[in-house]
């Protein structure tokens, strides 16, 4: 979700605790780090002793390989500035597999470019605002498979003909409310490959959308707590609909995992007239909930004012577990992992010997200005030789909450009831409002505020862990782990688990890359980026080689402009993991954010998520106006002249000669 929105509101954690500064120390790190530009093998023990990354670096000596780039011989290609294309390098064709609108099955109504589908026809076309993705191979074919990815929010003036409450209030209708609410959720489609050219198969038993409106289940220890019973639902066990899928997960066990992000904008009524609870209003505050919602919905469905369901809320904001191979099964949103903004939910298995390949733990970050990074450890042993044992794994467990400490070291810190404050006095009456109040209990045990957690990828092969965090403009105390003040342009961290083991408590650190432009002379502002540069990263995916993807989400106001203008539109990159080299694979249409991807096994063919074409981005907010009657002012990708309105998509990359993707 482009950042504008996912900044509202902020922790106030950061600005309430002391935190000694450590920069000094994080400059000489990182200067020592950036010695390797040039010098790469011959001093790479002596340097990187003390390092994180000392290991891999170490290993890639070992194997006299001096980059990722001899095997990545792709040529990078230039940043786009306002062009209204997906551009890849040379030798490279992306085509749209997926746009918003496309039906997922036979004998449903296709896209009117007028937009003027009704709320059933959306329900089985492809939501809006495409995010997170999976591919699920049938048969371990990487021609065939199900792919299943996330609708994380919509537009509402591009959704409709005449636009949404704000365009155009009178026409405001529950009719608009329902194709909102059916544009938002998750798509399920198979897919496969013949020749060069991957089709949708519309006759698919498995093809199905969830939405905003699917009929859902608790598991887990907060199911049935009175914080989420509902006039509709007494039993507090029955949520219905899933909203705001920002990134998402998988488990090995062959489910996809969606994950609740920005919930808090589809809530009104909390204003100060409200007789609730003050508990209550607390809470809802520190989620982000207001008096009014972005879209209007409580004008239509009674639950989405506070007003009426002052739980509501409550039921969103958790990880959800879905079963892609089986089109009857109940969604579950998971309580024992927590209730906060969501942005993905990457899982680490331990190594391949006993005592450690039996450990699984599942990581995810709460995307806004000083939260936190978590940690689940189911309360069952992984099952590496039995798939079908594992699949109530994340019903009960742990949930742990990072502490970064300036010298490079860090503690997951347990959520549970009794311990570290985490009392009935403080306001947790027992383990399930612990998880419903995720935010507020991570405060209480010190958890570090962070620059807005997004994505989390793992390196399963050796174990190391990224997260991006993407930016902070309201950043002024600074610490090691969060070492720019006012951070524009966001970083990228890396840790490892003590011994490799997910069910580890303490774990190492360090600061992978500053992005920014290293030419800029304003110190915070200031990258360390080797090759091509970007701002604010946001996705992020490590391929089978351990090739480090990024992806950028520079918020709409700021794109295109000032500081940001030579980053140009946002992007997709390629990083690799020990020199931090950087190179530039793809770059989109005007106003999209770049966000979610899947690759196949046999590494030919890439996907990638198009998201919001058609903003306005800053460079253009004095010349541009998008209305309802001008729906291609800033763009019309991908359908061009014949199309009637941009539209976020699924595309497919791969290589003209058949070979790796990046090759
Ligand atoms: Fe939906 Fe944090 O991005
Ligand atoms: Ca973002
Ligand atoms: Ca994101």
């Amino acid at each position: 979700m482009k950042n504008d929105r996912d900044e509202i509101p902020q922790n106030t954690a950061a600005l309430n605790n002391q935190i000694d500064t450590f920069e000094q120390l994080l400059q000489r790190r990182l200067s020592r780090r950036q010695l390797i530009k040039g010098s790469l093998g011959l001093a790479i023990g002596s340097l990187f002793a003390e390092s994180a990354f000392a290991e891999e670096a170490s290993q890639l000596a070992s194997q006299k390989t001096a980059s990722l780039f001899d095997t990545l011989k792709f040529k990078s290609i230039p940043a786009s500035m306002l062009k209204d294309t997906v551009e890849v390098p040379q030798g490279y064709t992306a085509k749209v597999l997926y746009p918003w609108g496309e039906p997922i099955k036979a004998g449903v109504a296709g896209f009117k470019q007028d937009a003027s589908n009704t709320a059933a026809e959306q329900a089985l076309q492809a939501g809006m605002h495409h995010d997170g993705m999976h591919f699920f191979p049938i048969d371990n074919n990487p021609n065939h498979g199900l792919l299943v990815m996330n609708h994380e929010y919509i537009d509402a003036t591009l959704l409709h003909t005449d636009g949404g409450f704000k365009d155009n209030p009178d026409t405001y209708s529950k009719e608009k409310v329902d194709k909102e609410m059916a544009a938002h959720g998750v798509s399920i489609i198979e897919i496969q490959k013949q020749g060069d050219q991957w089709t949708i198969n519309k006759n698919s038993k498995y093809a199905r959308r969830i939405t905003t409106a699917t009929p859902m289940q608790f598991t887990g220890v907060a199911g049935a707590n009175d914080l989420l019973k509902t006039n509709a639902d007494p039993s507090g066990m029955k949520p219905v609909g899933t909203n705001n899928n920002c990134a998402n997960g998988f488990t090995p066990w062959g489910t996809y995992l969606t994950c609740e992000e920005n919930f808090q904008i589809i809530f009104g009524g909390l204003d100060d007239d409200l007789e609730i609870d003050d508990s209550l209003r607390t809470l809802h505050k520190r989620y982000g909930i207001r008096d009014k919602s972005f879209y209007g919905w409580e004008k239509h469905h009674k639950r989405f004012s506070v007003k009426n369901e002052p739980n509501e809320p409550n039921r969103f904001g958790w990880i959800i577990e879905i079963d892609p191979f089986d089109p009857n099964s109940t969604p579950k949103k998971h309580t024992a992992m927590g209730r906060f903004r969501h942005e993905n939910c990457a899982n680490m298995i331990g190594e391949k010997k006993a005592g450690h390949d039996d450990k699984i733990a599942f990581y995810s970050g709460d995307d806004s200005r000083f939260e936190y990074i978590y940690k689940f450890i189911p309360s069952k042993n992984y099952n590496p030789n039995d798939q079908q044992a594992n699949r109530d794994l994340l019903e009960s467990g742990i949930l742990y909450v990072a502490k970064f400490n300036d010298d490079g070291s860090g503690q997951w810190l347990a959520l549970i009831h009794g311990e570290k404050g985490l009392t009935a006095e403080n306001g947790f009456a027992n383990q399930a409002e612990i998880m419903i109040k995720t935010r507020l209990a991570a405060k209480i045990v010190g958890a570090t505020p962070m620059d807005r957690p997004e994505w989390i990828a793992v390196n399963q092969q050796n174990k190391r862990m990224y997260c991006t965090l993407t930016n902070n403009s309201k950043r002024e105390e600074t610490s090691a782990v969060s070492p720019r003040k006012h951070n524009e342009h966001g970083h990228i961290i890396s840790w490892k688990e003590e011994d490799n083991n997910p069910h580890a408590l303490n774990f190492s650190w360090d600061v992978f890359l500053l992005a920014g432009d290293p030419s800029s002379q304003q110190q915070n502002l200031k990258g360390n980026i080797i090759g091509d540069i970007f701002s604010s990263p946001d996705g992020l995916f490590i391929d089978p080689r351990g090739a480090l993807w990024i992806q950028t989400d520079i918020s709409g106001s700021t794109q295109n402009t000032g500081e940001y203008e030579n980053f140009g539109n946002n992007q997709m990159l390629v990083a690799d993991p020990v020199t931090k080299e950087v190179r530039r694979f793809l770059t989109g249409p005007v106003g999209a954010e770049i966000t979610g991807t899947t690759m196949t096994a046999d590494m030919k063919s890439l996907f990638v998520n198009i998201q919001h074409p058609g903003d306005v981005p800053g460079g253009l907010k004095d010349t541009v106006k998008k209305t309802p009657e001008n729906p291609k002012a800033a763009s019309s990708w991908p359908d061009g002249e014949a199309g009637g309105r941009p539209r976020s998509a699924t595309i497919v990359v791969s290589k003209d000669d058949g070979g790796l993707i990046g090759t």
